[in-house]
């Protein structure tokens, strides 16, 4: 897969990608990101990226001519098809499904907007969708392309060793995730539960199921109103349910 992040700040992403699972997926040629700085787009002496807008008002507005240059410019590369997308705070809010769905495209562009945000003509013209990370303002796009393109590398074939842990996984199948427990067998007087070391590989994965719609339910549970259970799960269910009302 490509990824390239049109930005004002191409630096700000030195690290994040750098390190860890992103940096071997990129050495294994799994994942290539790139990243175009947007005023090597633009065409006066100044590398005016921003202006004043229209109408008035505060703040600047980010130029549509570079941002249209440095996009085309990335789809001169045939050999992918190309998504685009604005960082943006009115954008649909990011979340996993979303994260697997791009997971499966060639090619994403990103822009990373700053100041009061983008002329409107790249909305209507340039991108194919809007994504945010929350309902809370940013200063620039850049954050939320790290966390996004961090989010999307994880969904990739062959990017994480263990495929398992990518379904068990908060959100993967709606649900959040089981708790999990690693050596010593007792910390300060706490203990493992009991079942993961009992060696019953069934048991082990009934625990896992409950605790899994336990959390669930316990934390968000409006997750459960769009969850596909299975029978089991739901027999599951209806008994914690039925265990905190006695409680
Ligand atoms: C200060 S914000 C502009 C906010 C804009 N005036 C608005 O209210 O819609 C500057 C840039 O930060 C990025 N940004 C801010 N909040 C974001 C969010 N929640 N998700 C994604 N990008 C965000 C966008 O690229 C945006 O163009």
């Amino acid at each position: 897969m490509r990824i390239d992040i049109i930005t004002l700040f191409p630096s700000m992403f030195r690290g994040p990608f750098d390190e860890s699972i992103i940096k071997r997926a990129r050495k294994k040629g799994i994942l290539e990101i790139n990243f175009h700085n947007l005023r090597d787009f633009t065409g006066d002496r100044h590398r005016t990226v921003d202006d004043l807008p229209y109408g008035g008002g505060a703040g600047m507005v980010m130029k549509p001519e570079p941002l249209f240059r440095a996009v085309e410019k990335v789809k001169e590369e045939k050999r992918f098809s190309w998504k685009v997308i604005l960082l943006s705070p009115q954008g649909q809010p990011f979340a996993q499904e979303k994260a697997k769905e791009l997971a499966q495209e060639e090619g994403l562009i990103f822009i990373c907007g700053h100041y009061e945000g983008v002329d409107e003509r790249v909305r209507e013209h340039l991108i194919d969708e809007e994504l945010s990370l929350g309902d809370f303002v940013l200063t620039g796009g850049e954050l939320a392309a790290m966390v996004i393109v961090d989010a999307i590398a994880r969904m990739l074939p062959e990017v994480l060793g263990c495929k398992d842990s990518v379904r068990e996984d908060s959100f993967y199948q709606t649900l959040l995730d089981y708790p999990h427990y690693t050596r010593p067998p007792e910390f300060r007087g706490w203990k493992v539960p009991g079942v993961l070391i009992s060696g019953n590989h069934q048991k082990i994965r009934e625990w896992r199921k409950k605790k899994k719609l336990e959390n669930t339910f316990k934390k968000r549970p409006d997750l459960l109103k769009t969850a596909k259970l299975s029978r089991e799960e739901e027999e599951m269910l209806e008994q914690i349910k039925r265990a905190r009302t006695e409680h």
